[in-house]
């Protein structure tokens, strides 16, 4: 009777927790479309007839259900880029987690915000997909009774900005498949417009929040408004001491909010998007238009940072959490105090790359990944062996050459590891919130460059740059894919997964598979529930 009992009371536990929160509904067509974002048609990827798609809003701890209708004719996923899916990798959307969609077939995520505020985007995660677009911004919104670190926003835009080929998602898919680069990018857009496309109105006097998002391909991205100052204010979902910037690099992947007050006089101001650490620069250009004025833009445009690597990193270290105000803190042992705990683990990863069977690869810790017949958490749940094997990359460089394997780390639930990305431009863990970038350095590493650790109030943060040593806590259990954002790369096997690892079958610490999972390859015909 007693264990019966004690499960009856846990599902009560989680009807009363789902209950409070509100739920939002949303129904997504996707399909094809022709856009002209540089000016030729190409084919799009639409979301309710609408490129890019529409915006999720939300509050902390809303339950967001997507009904996603695969209008294309082929496999299709939604990756929810930054947003925890806390005890639920189920709906991660990636192929290690998540069968694809088939064509002309519909499938459910279930999300919940949980512990979570700020800005965020999704995209399509499955082939070349990212490149046609299916992207959109998710905005996740304080609760009304928490106070935040600034008035509220006259209005809050969803800035998507990326580099973009007039090449549609399949030209680009067949240049990978047949082992070449890609070719540099035909330009910019924002908001999926090209050049003096794009405006933003404002009246004189007010304050806006912008969330500016890298939704791009293969560059780091500079953002400047002319005559105006930009307040750094949130970072993926941390609040941050409020500093402001005349110009910032947002690098793949990442997403930050600043408020821009509408201080001058009114007329038209140039907004310029320009790609970073590039020979040949791509520059776009967008409108913050004041209303009722009737004076265009004039002027030269502002210009970017002239630097490279130093001016950038100075500018993210300079991001820094601010530790009085409020936030969802998931984890406060792990993030808030993060630089007092002892870590179990040491992982050092560095990227590179190579041809394998004359084809270009990326690789990790020498693995370029590949991916196995069958969601590799399916695999688990259904204990299909031979999909992948725990232990296929290694916890440090070993200098072998390029090797293709199904490459999956496991590490334990609840612990504490530091991780050092060296040479690895970009990488984007979907773990927790609570990685938290400590030292940044163009350079080498070496024990000593601890020392010079920010462990007080570094952001955390999905994606970092250049050599990052994060602390993570691994305080959610299940399969979570770590990537480069340079989507080639990861497209040709620099990204791996991370089995966080319990031997605990409590809900508390995982969710059961969905009951509308889709089944694919080895899982195929089986059932997620007992009879
Ligand atoms: C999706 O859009 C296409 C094209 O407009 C339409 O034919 C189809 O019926 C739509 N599907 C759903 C589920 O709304
Ligand atoms: C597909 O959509 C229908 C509603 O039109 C819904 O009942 C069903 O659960 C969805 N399928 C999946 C796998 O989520
Ligand atoms: C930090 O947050 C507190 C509390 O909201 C606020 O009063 C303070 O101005 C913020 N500090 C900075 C530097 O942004
Ligand atoms: C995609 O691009 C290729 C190469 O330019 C072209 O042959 C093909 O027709 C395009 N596909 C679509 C659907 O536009
Ligand atoms: C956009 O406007 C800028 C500034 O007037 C101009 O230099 C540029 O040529 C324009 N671009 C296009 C594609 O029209
Ligand atoms: C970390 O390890 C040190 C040395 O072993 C120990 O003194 C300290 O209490 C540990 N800290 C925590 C938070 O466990």
């Amino acid at each position: 009777m007693a264990p019966l009992l004690k499960l009856a009371v846990v599902f009560a536990c989680f009807a009363i927790a789902a209950a409070e929160s509100p739920y939002r509904f949303y129904t997504w067509n996707v399909t094809y479309g022709t856009i002209y974002p540089l000016g030729p048609p190409q084919q799009g990827i639409l979301i309710n007839g609408q490129f890019p798609g529409p915006d999720i809003y939300s509050v902390t701890n809303d339950n967001i259900i997507v009904n996603v209708f695969n209008s294309l004719d082929e496999p299709f996923l939604i990756h929810w880029s930054g947003v925890q899916n806390r005890r639920n990798s189920y709906e991660d959307g990636v192929l290690g987690t998540t069968c694809p969609i088939p064509p002309g077939q519909n499938f459910t995520y279930i999300l919940q915000m949980k512990d979570q505020i700020g800005s965020f985007f999704y995209f399509p995660s499955l082939a070349f997909h990212k490149a046609a677009g299916g992207f959109g911004g998710i905005k996740i919104l304080s609760r009304p009774l928490i106070p935040v670190p600034f008035d509220p926003p006259a209005d809050d835009y969803t800035v998507l900005i990326g580099d973009w080929y007039k090449s549609n998602h399949t030209a680009l898919k067949a240049v990978l498949d047949k082992g070449h680069k890609l070719p540099f990018p035909d330009g910019i857009l924002i908001n999926g417009r090209g050049p003096n496309v794009t405006s933003f109105t404002v009246q004189q006097g007010k304050t806006y929040r912008l969330r500016l998002c890298n939704v791009g391909l293969q560059n780091s991205l500079n953002f400047r408004i002319q005559g105006h100052k930009m307040k750094v204010v949130e970072v993926e979902g941390t609040h941050t001491l409020q500093v402001s910037y005349s110009s910032l690099d947002i690098h793949l992947g990442q997403c930050m909010s600043v408020l821009v007050t509408a201080d001058q006089q009114p007329q038209d101001y140039y907004i310029v998007v320009s790609s970073r650490f590039t020979s040949q620069v791509l520059t776009t250009t967008g409108f913050l238009r004041y209303a009722n004025s009737n004076r265009p833009a004039s002027g030269p445009l502002p210009g970017g940072p002239t630097t490279q690597i130093d001016w950038s990193l100075n500018q993210a270290r300079s991001i820094r959490t601010n530790l009085t105000a409020s936030g969802p803190r998931p984890n406060p042992q792990g993030s808030y105090h993060y630089g007092m705990i002892n870590t179990s683990r040491t992982i050092r990863l560095a990227s590179s790359a190579g041809q394998v069977n004359g084809k270009q690869k990326y690789a990790i810790n020498s693995v370029s990944f590949v991916p196995a017949d069958t969601p590799l958490k399916l695999a688990d749940f259904f204990q299909i062996s031979g999909v992948y094997h725990v232990g296929s990359i290694p916890d440090a460089p070993n200098g072998r050459g390029i090797y293709l394997d199904t490459s999956v780390m496991q590490v334990d639930y609840r612990t504490f590891i530091e991780l050092f990305l060296k040479t690895m431009k970009i990488l984007r863990r979907a773990i927790t919130s609570t990685a938290t970038p400590s030292g940044m350095d163009g350079g080498q590493w070496t024990s000593a460059s601890r020392n010079q650790y920010n462990l007080r109030d570094a952001v955390s943060r999905s994606t970092v740059q250049s050599w990052t040593a994060i602390y993570i806590a691994l305080d959610n259990v299940g399969m979570w894919q770590l990537r480069s954002e340079f989507w080639a790369r990861q497209y040709l096997g620099q990204q791996f997964y991370l089995r966080v690892y319990t031997t605990s079958t409590s809900l508390r610490d995982e969710y059961p598979i969905p009951k509308n999972a889709l089944l694919c390859g080895r899982a195929k015909g089986r059932h997620t529930r007992p009879f």
